[in-house]
């Protein structure tokens, strides 16, 4: 069986998405750079060993990535996951784990990279929004694209309602990612592409705010 570490910053919401969804996966660890996120105790709820390894106690970005990636090993994944972890990471960092490193965004990327995503999306007045699973490239929030769902921008949408709209397709999107890549159905190749077998594309258009 695969295993996969993921790593947090915070509440850990879809860190618990995961630990919830039956993956065919061992999630070998859950590794935060804060001692305080919520998601740990959430971690330590399933039975997962946690770490943590403070960015605050290096010198640098490289220090920190090299301590980080030293802890990582440890548990031997097969893939990493982040799931909310608020940190940029250094190329070298991002190479040692090509096509087995990847991350969730709160944004139909290419779009709003970055931190604040609801609120510009709420700026702009875009009528669709929504979030990415994406391979995670030193190219930051730009890496080959897994698996996308979108939601309605609603007139009355606030950072909040906006934000727990897209958090509730993170949770299931982002399970299903995961279901994938550990049972090889999508890999990143030698080209950088997103290559996947036997899924069907499915669904239907999303046109917000609708048609009369
Ligand atoms: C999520 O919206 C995720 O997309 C973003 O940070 C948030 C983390 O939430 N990268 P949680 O910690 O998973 O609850």
């Amino acid at each position: 069986m695969k295993r996969i570490v993921i790593l947090i910053s915070g509440r850990g919401s879809n860190m618990e998405a995961l630990l919830k969804a039956k993956l065919p996966c061992e999630v070998a660890a859950v590794i935060s750079n804060k001692a305080d996120a919520a998601g740990l105790e959430i971690a330590k709820q399933h039975g997962v060993a946690t770490a943590v390894i403070s960015h605050k106690d290096f010198a640098n970005r490289e220090a920190f990535d090299a301590a980080l990636a030293k802890e990582i090993d440890r548990f031997k994944p097969d893939f990493v996951v982040l799931a909310g972890f608020m940190r940029i990471l250094t190329a070298d960092f991002v190479n040692h784990y090509a096509g087995r490193l990847i991350n969730i965004h709160p944004s139909l990327l290419p779009a709003y990279t970055g931190v604040d995503t609801h609120e510009r999306a709420l700026k702009d007045g875009v009528k669709i929004h929504g979030c990415t699973i994406h391979f995670v490239t030193a190219d930051l929030d730009h890496g080959p694209i897994i698996i996308q769902a979108a939601v309605p921008v609603r007139q009355d949408d606030t950072a909040a309602t906006l934000s727990a709209r897209v958090l509730h397709e993170e949770h299931r999107v982002f399970p299903q990612a995961v279901r994938w890549l550990c049972n090889g159905n999508v890999r990143l190749n030698a080209h950088g592409r997103v290559e996947t077998d036997r899924l069907e594309q499915r669904g239907t258009t999303l046109i917000s705010p609708g048609l009369d």
